[in-house]
């Protein structure tokens, strides 16, 4: 959560600033500023979105060759001009913006206090960047030290980027928790949270570790530990296209992402699945094979839609591989003692890498001596870089704050790698095999039908789009599935929506049931047909209101339905990849037929990375 954007270098800074702004906004659109340093330090900043900043500058001085923005989800204090970033120290010679949270700001903040400092926001932001300027005056010490000594009193996560009027061309940059890309160029350099701000000026990039310190001039890249110590930057090749991250046509990026999926579930599935041969290819679980095939039990930990992916995971692992297979919810995970015994894989699930109960969670079982399998989005992420091996779930860079092609890209790499365990372990028999693989390889192809003409969803969107509340049901593969199809509305429609295992439905939620709830039954050809058949039943026979996403060919489900969504039949193992598309498609026409921001919906950021 809050994107950061900095530039040094030749060209005006704030142009660089501002694109690189409206690329982070996922991050979080509560309010956006810019700090542009120029002999003078001049702060801008507004409450909304970049674009209101965008126009509240107009014929404003903006000259300056460095400069820092900052987009922000707010923490500490609610959203507004004045708790927006950047933030000014007391003399005004220092600008700061920040993405994290500072734990321990308050006692801090006290300290200040005493000796006489007054705050104009409500930030943990303006305290560390008081508390930074209080050490640089009192030991008499360089910004870079003060803001060391600083740092080692610091609880929480941070991403920081600092200004100094007084030395103009310098970024000083420091990272606990929060990430930061430093983009190389010729006599220039970028800083961002992540690569997309910038991909179109430079493709050499470096990702600052946990502790480190960079000092950043236009023509020189330091950096340090918090030990004082010079540490080689890692040079990497930015391996990202610019239209990948831009809208290509659709109104909305949420929109695009779901249309790219048969394209990027192939994607993932390239290189990997070889149908000829019978065979998977996957480095990150060839190099951990006896780890894996050995497990006593493995934990899946992730949050939000990955935590579905997680969910769907189980029952595929426990059904190929026989293992024992818990997921958690990181946030939960990281707070309680789990036991972890030797022999206990975690695999950890995140299209971001940089969720900061995922990450907390995963080095708390490290620590413990547990291994780590990453199935990440995001490339040289912190969740990637942690880990002892993984696999990449290639859906490319989504921007859309709902999850879409990630999350069937966290379901292919997971099958992928329950084939492969499965076949190594002798738990799934030849047949099986070959017969998922070939399902598998087909499933792009299928989504792109399921995709192929999607206004009967549209319609069904229009007809339902005022309902206050849903249910959404499934049972076994498809259960998951339902709870996923329920948080998709929710983030997009503000509709509340709950997701229930279709027979668990009869202890509560039926209770619900009247003429004027709709119900979404996750309903395709499996061996739980005939169960939810019933349980279809039980919902008609009460009034609700049923749309299904039934099999393409069933008569039986459609024949009971309000509304049906087809898809093309699968084994029941990769049905959630086809099923989950038409409720995401549901959510996305809901959102847009009550005219909300379905890429950016209100209070939630794409990348969470406070606890
Ligand atoms: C946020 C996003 C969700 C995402 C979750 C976990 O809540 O809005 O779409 O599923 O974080 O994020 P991760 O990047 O770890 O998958």
């Amino acid at each position: 959560m809050c994107g950061i954007v900095g530039y040094t270098g030749p060209r005006e800074a704030y142009p660089i600033i501002l694109k690189g702004l409206k690329r982070l906004e996922y991050r979080g659109y509560d309010s956006s500023g810019v700090a542009l340093l120029n002999h003078d330090l001049k702060v801008y900043k507004k409450k909304g979105r970049v674009s209101e900043l965008e126009e509240d500058v107009i014929g404003k001085d903006l000259h300056a060759f460095t400069g820092i923005g900052h987009t922000r989800w707010a923490t500490h204090g609610e959203p507004s001009d004045r708790n927006a970033h950047p933030h000014r120290s007391a003399s005004g010679r220092l600008a700061m913006i920040h993405n994290g949270i500072i734990e321990n700001y308050a006692s801090i903040k006290q300290e200040l206090v005493n000796k006489g400092y007054t705050f104009h926001s409500d930030t943990d932001t303006e305290v560390l960047l008081n508390f930074i300027e209080d050490i640089q005056q009192n030991n008499n010490s360089t910004l870079e030290e003060a803001l060391r000594i600083a740092l080692k009193r610091v609880v929480g996560a941070y991403c920081i980027l600092l200004l100094d009027k007084e030395d103009p061309e310098t970024i000083i940059a420091a990272r606990k928790g929060s990430p930061l890309v430093i983009g190389i160029g010729k006599g220039e350099h970028f800083l961002a949270s992540d690569a997309s701000p910038i991909i179109e000026y430079t493709k050499e990039v470096v990702y600052v570790n946990d502790y480190e310190i960079a000092i950043i001039k236009p023509d020189e890249l330091i950096l340090k530990n918090l030990g004082n110590e010079k540490q080689t930057p890692f040079i990497q090749k930015l391996d990202m296209e610019l239209a990948k991250i831009e809208k290509g046509g659709y109104d909305h990026f949420m929109l695009k992402e779901i249309h790219e999926q048969p394209e990027t579930i192939h994607d993932c599935l390239r290189g990997r699945l070889n149908i000829e041969n019978g065979t998977i290819t996957m480095g990150g679980v060839e190099s951990h094979l006896e780890t894996l095939t050995n497990a006593n039990r493995i934990i899946m930990v992730a949050c939000g839609t990955s935590w579905h992916a997680g969910l769907i995971a189980e029952y595929i692992f426990e059904e190929l591989c026989r293992i024992p297979v818990e997921v958690e919810y990181a946030s939960e995970f990281r707070y309680r003692n789990p036991v972890i015994n030797k022999g206990d894989v975690i695999i950890a699930i995140s299209q971001s890498g940089e969720t900061a109960d995922t990450l907390v969670a995963l080095e708390n079982a490290k620590e413990k001596g547990a291994c780590i399998f990453g199935v990440v989005n995001a490339v040289g992420s912190s969740i990637a870089r942690l880990s002892h091996a993984g696999a990449y779930t290639h859906a490319g860079p989504e921007i859309g704050v709902a999850s879409t092609k990630a999350f069937t890209g966290q379901l292919a790499v997971l099958t992928m790698m329950a084939l492969k365990i499965a076949k190594a372990k002798g738990t799934i028999d030849d047949t099986r095999y070959s017969k998922l693989l070939q399902e598998l390889n087909d499933i792009p192809e299928k989504v792109k039908l399921v995709l192929q003409d999607t206004s009967n969803i549209e319609a069904i969107a229009e007809k339902y789009k005022d309902a206050a509340d849903f249910l959404y049901l499934g049972r076994g593969y498809n259960f998951p599935v339902a709870l996923e199809g329920a948080l998709k509305l929710k983030e997009i429609s503000y509709i509340h929506a709950e997701g229930y295992p279709a027979a668990e439905m009869k202890h509560g939620p039926i209770a619900l049931v009247d003429d004027k709830l709709p119900v979404v039954f996750v309903a395709t050809k499996d061996s739980y047909y005939e169960k939810i058949v019933s349980n279809v039943q039980e919902i008609k026979a009460r009034k609700g209101m049923v749309i299904a996403v039934a099999t393409e060919g069933d008569t039986i489900i459609p024949g009971m339905a309000d509304d049906v969504m087809l898809v093309p039949d699968a084994d029941e193992i990769l049905a959630p990849l086809l099923s989950v598309i038409p409720l995401q498609l549901l959510s996305y026409y809901i959102g847009v037929a009550k005219g909300l921001d379905v890429d950016k919906p209100r209070n939630l950021a794409k990348s969470v990375t406070v606890e």
